[in-house]
């Protein structure tokens, strides 16, 4: 039975973190960690190759899916609380084995998540040094197995954010909110200067038919509308990581829920109309899929808005690998706090009010998966570990409804049960939409989770004293 055993709830406690950020602040996070690869860089391969102009489609079912689960955090998050996130939420509402598993799955998503932005941070940063004409050797922009010897400025900006994110949360919350605003004027340039520019016979056909290629992959129709949604779902990865903030957020039960949805709500409007834009004034089949955005403006001829982007796209890029580095430190910490990985890690520094070491340790294994393996590819692994987490929570909420009817939820989710479970089909939906690939990376990451969990964390908990 202990497998179901569950931890107390104390929403205010003091963990040595420092509580300084307030609704704006988490607002502003979760938009530094929503807006980046997903809407500069795999909006092209979506279009192009699975949903054409329906790419507005497909962003509103992954856009339903988020707000069925972000309804379910926001209750979660305010009544519960916790650097862990839907860790902790699992833990104090289900039991130790299934936070266990969250956790595990959150690690990943985290991790991997900012591994591959810092890779996709390095290919804009070397673009941008290209327009000023400097040229970066290939051998130090990639890793071995692409013919480099390492991705020299992926490790680097890692490192760097490593630097100030010890430093403080205040500090990197405020370099957060500038960088917010400069990928915000980014996204508001495209719009304007672009709309202007929208052939509605862009959007015919809008489903393009469906096809099968050479490899019996299939492309378009109304199943690569879905498919497109299972894939851009990584555009919304994020507004989850303001929930690990809560011990570092000034009357979390009010900021969190606000946090949460108002970052969710102002990235999904900007997804819709900068996708519908995008394929309006560039035919889905001549979209680029490097760089769609900053290329649709080069196809206009407006070179001067197409170098803005460029550098509001690098800036977007860079706060989401800040808060989801922040949100992975923070979840770690966590566990470690728990007994379920070593207590060292969750140390934190009283002078800076941050665990320190483990933001170090983990920028290193960072920098190294950035610097040394090809993985900028792997958007599909990571939306399937949050998916996953995502359907737990939304799970979470109805199990506590039941167990802790007392719990005190300053934001209560609505139409419960329909909600969380609509944001279960939903989730389970997209999952299965994912490709066998990301399945069997998915398969083999949970294998290992569970060997650790039985070999150390089982025994090593404290609630195992
Ligand atoms: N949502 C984040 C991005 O699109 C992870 O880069």
């Amino acid at each position: 039975m202990s497998l179901f055993r569950t931890k107390p709830i104390d929403v205010n406690a003091d963990t040595g973190l420092k509580r300084c950020l307030n609704a704006f602040d988490l607002t502003m996070l979760g938009i530094g960690c929503i807006i980046g690869t997903g809407i500069f860089v795999l909006t092209g391969v979506v279009a192009a190759q699975h949903s054409g102009p329906a790419i507005v489609l497909s962003f509103i079912v992954s856009g339903t899916a988020c707000a069925f689960a972000a309804l379910s955090y926001a209750e979660l998050a305010g009544a519960i609380g916790g650097a862990g996130s839907a860790y902790g939420y699992a833990y104090s509402g289900i039991g130790e084995f299934v936070a266990w598993i969250i956790g595990w799955d959150l690690i990943l998503e985290y991790s991997v998540a900012t591994s591959t932005v810092a890779i996709g941070w390095s290919g804009y940063f070397g673009k941008i040094m290209e327009l000023l004409g400097i040229h970066l050797p290939h051998a130090l922009t990639n890793a071995p197995l692409d013919g480099g010897i390492a991705n020299v400025p992926a490790m680097a900006i890692v490192l760097l954010l490593s630097v100030l994110l010890s430093i403080g949360v205040q500090e990197s919350a405020r370099f957060n909110t500038v960088m917010v605003f400069v990928k915000l004027t980014a996204v508001v340039i495209f719009i304007v200067v672009a709309a202007p520019h929208i052939n509605p016979a862009n959007w015919h056909p809008f489903i393009p038919a469906a096809t099968t290629d050479a490899s019996g992959q299939s492309h378009f129709g109304l199943s690569g509308v879905f498919t497109g949604a299972s894939v851009i779902f990584f555009a919304y990865i994020g507004f989850d990581a303001v929930s690990t903030a809560a011990e570092e957020t000034v009357n979390p039960q009010r900021n969190l829920p606000i946090g949460i949805i108002a970052s969710l709500v102002i990235c999904t409007i900007l997804y819709i109309v900068v996708s519908g834009i995008l394929t309006g004034v560039v035919h889905y089949d001549q979209i680029d899929i490097k760089a769609p955005i900053a290329d649709a403006l080069k196809q206009l001829g407006i070179g001067w808005a197409e170098a803005l982007v460029s550098i509001g796209a690098l800036a977007g890029i860079t706060t989401v690998m800040l808060v989801l580095y922040f949100g992975l430190t923070r979840i770690v910490m966590a566990m470690a706090r728990d007994g379920l990985l070593p207590k060292p890690m969750a140390v934190i520094n009283p002078k800076t009010q941050t665990p320190v070491r483990l933001i170090v340790g983990s920028g290193v294994v960072i920098a190294l998966i950035a610097g040394l393996f090809p993985i900028g590819k792997v958007a599909e692994l990571v939306n399937l570990g949050t998916l996953a987490a995502f359907f737990l929570v939304c799970a979470s909420v109805i199990v506590l409804r039941r167990t802790r009817p007392d719990l005190k939820r300053p934001f209560r989710t609505p139409l419960v049960p329909l909600v969380p479970i609509l944001g279960m089909l939903f989730c389970g939906f997209l999952m299965y939409k994912l490709p066998t690939l990301a399945w069997i990376g998915f398969v083999i990451w949970s294998a290992f989770g569970l060997v650790l969990y039985f070999v150390y964390s089982r025994s090593h908990s404290e609630l195992a004293a």
